[in-house]
């Protein structure tokens, strides 16, 4: 499967992946702010965009998945447990969907949300807010669903996959480079932890640092109703 990267400022990644052969095309956590750009990226690239995936309810931005599923009248696809709306294909650990002749497969990953999952290519694992790159171990798990003896249990969930992946997160501090699974399972914090209160220490000491979500009162609304706010104060 190819695979982009289509966001050029902010920290969310968004990623178009697509089958040469036959065009067609997903993008995985689209962000609203940029779904104009997105669609003339899909049309110069001559794709077929057959599904909007949410790798979980996101509660830092609003997701570009149901206004682009409606404009583009193709699925919004998220986890089968999700409280959103808009959402028109759920999926679980036995949906196979395919682009053309390529496999994406899901995994439930819940933690930091309930609803998250990795999604699972034949050379890439979207990890959402699961799992980041190295030294930015994993999202937080205060926020509305979230819990973090869940996510601590969701890691060996990694087990099950290739360590050849590529790890392509939902946010990257500015700079940082995607690395393999393997990579990752030696130079990720997280994955190198064999305790919980380990873990539960670096999430509290991680959250504090972080601080409150700026958008989460205008992004979670929208995202769990499927609809564009009528204000959107940082647009
Ligand atoms: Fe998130």
């Amino acid at each position: 499967m190819q695979m982009v990267q289509l966001n050029d400022t902010g920290w969310a990644k968004t990623y178009l992946i697509y089958d040469e052969k036959s065009c067609k095309a997903a993008i995985i956590d689209p962000v609203y702010d940029f779904v104009e750009n997105y669609l003339t990226t899909i049309d110069e690239m001559e794709l077929e965009l057959e599904m909007c995936i949410a790798t979980h309810t996101h509660a830092d931005h609003i997701t570009g998945c149901f206004t682009i599923s409606q404009e583009k009248n193709c699925d919004y696809v998220m986890w089968h447990s999700t409280p959103s709306l808009g959402v028109t294909k759920y999926v679980d650990e036995n949906t196979t969907i395919l682009l053309g002749e390529q496999q994406i497969n899901f995994y439930h990953v819940p933690g930091h949300t309930e609803d998250s999952m990795l999604v699972v290519t034949d050379n890439h694992v979207f990890t959402g807010d699961f799992l980041f790159t190295g030294e930015g171990g994993v999202g937080r798990d205060d926020l509305p669903s979230g819990r973090m003896q869940a996510h601590w249990d969701s890691l060996k969930v990694m087990k099950n996959l290739d360590g050849s992946l590529l790890v392509c997160t939902g946010h990257e501090a500015p700079g940082v480079e995607m690395q393999t699974l393997d990579w990752n399972n030696e130079h990720n914090p997280i994955l190198c932890m064999s305790d919980y209160t380990e873990f539960e220490k670096w999430q509290n000491d991680t959250t504090a640092q972080l601080g409150y979500v700026s958008k989460i009162k205008v992004a979670l609304p929208a995202n769990l109703f499927g609809e564009v706010p009528e204000d959107i104060p940082w647009l």
